[in-house]
């Protein structure tokens, strides 16, 4: 069961459509105060009035392209600046790409925008969490994370390149990334997890195909996925409910913590891409 959420302050990327839209509309319906960080300032402007039309608190919009390494330091230093606590920091932006782009840094678009840009932004925001204290970190993953494999001589998939397999892999890094966390941040007041919302009809993987595609993604999906509905029942959970304070480095599925398949659990594996992964974003967990 969702708790009231007022005074608290939660920022959600990927705002702007699907499961982070509704749970931050649903979080602002508990009394939130929502920051909106998404790439079209249009659209969040939309869900910004949906959320004043519903009485909630003006949420702030902050523009960022996910992709760009450089863009997420210049939103996230937009944030400090606002001198705002924080404290459901929830890393949803994502996308499922047909064929292979690269960004302008130079990494594969999918494992930048749904992995690398969430470790980038967590780390910038981090002493900003720990000062507000009973802080959360959700980190969405997805359930196809055990098709994944960290291969650390092709991060960038330039040898071999799926649509699934890309995503898969970004999703395995969320795991590894929210396990690492946890422990480097064991005695604070800040907890991280990595959040399953379910199957979900939303606008991935069809938002980015075109024509005939496009209407047979969409016709499969809508009769495959669940109502969205269904996701922010798993969302809300992991940001609001109080059974879960302590609870970190946990996946979490379906308002439970749920068991993980051993690829996910390899410690060695998981180390490796934390200190890889310092050094492709310039930051550093000290
Ligand atoms: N739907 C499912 O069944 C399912 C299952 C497991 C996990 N998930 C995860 O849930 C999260 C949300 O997905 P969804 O299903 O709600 O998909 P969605 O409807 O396509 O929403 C994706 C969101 O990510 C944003 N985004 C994509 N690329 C971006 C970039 N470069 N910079 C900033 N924002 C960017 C999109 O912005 P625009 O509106 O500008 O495109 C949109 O707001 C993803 O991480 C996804 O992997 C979904």
């Amino acid at each position: 069961m969702s708790i009231r959420m007022d005074n608290k302050v939660c920022m959600i990327t990927g705002p702007t459509s699907g499961i982070g839209q509704g749970t931050a509309i649903e979080l602002a319906k508990l009394g939130a105060k929502i920051v909106l960080v998404g790439r079209d300032t249009d659209k969040c402007e939309r869900v910004k009035q949906d959320i004043l039309r519903l009485g909630g608190l003006e949420p702030i919009v902050i523009q960022c392209d996910l992709s760009s390494l450089s863009e997420i330091e210049r939103a996230a230093n937009e944030f400090l600046a606002l001198d705002s606590p924080l404290h459901v920091l929830m890393n949803n932006a994502g996308a499922i790409n047909r064929s292979r782009s690269v960004t302008t840094d130079g990494l594969e678009e999918t494992i930048a925008v749904s992995y690398f840009a969430s470790f980038k932004l967590t780390q910038l925001l981090l002493d900003c969490l720990r000062k507000s204290g009973n802080a959360r970190i959700l980190n969405i993953t997805s359930n196809s994370y055990f098709l994944g494999r960290l291969n650390f001589d092709d991060l960038n998939f330039e040898k071999k390149y799926g649509p699934l397999r890309a995503y898969s892999t970004s999703k395995l890094a969320m795991i590894q990334f929210s396990r690492k966390l946890a422990e480097h941040l064991k005695d604070a007041d800040v907890t991280v997890n990595a959040v399953h919302p379910g199957v979900i009809y939303t606008n991935i993987g069809i938002g980015n195909n075109e024509g005939i595609l496009k209407i047979i993604a969409d016709f499969f999906w809508s009769r495959i996925a669940k109502p969205i509905e269904y996701a922010y029942k798993t969302t809300l959970y992991a940001a609001t409910s109080e059974e879960l304070n302590g609870v970190s480095g946990q996946y979490l599925t379906g308002e439970k913590v749920g068991n993980l398949f051993s690829i996910a659990k390899r410690d060695d594996v998981r180390d490796e891409l934390w200190d890889m992964s310092q050094k492709i974003t310039g930051v550093s967990f000290t």
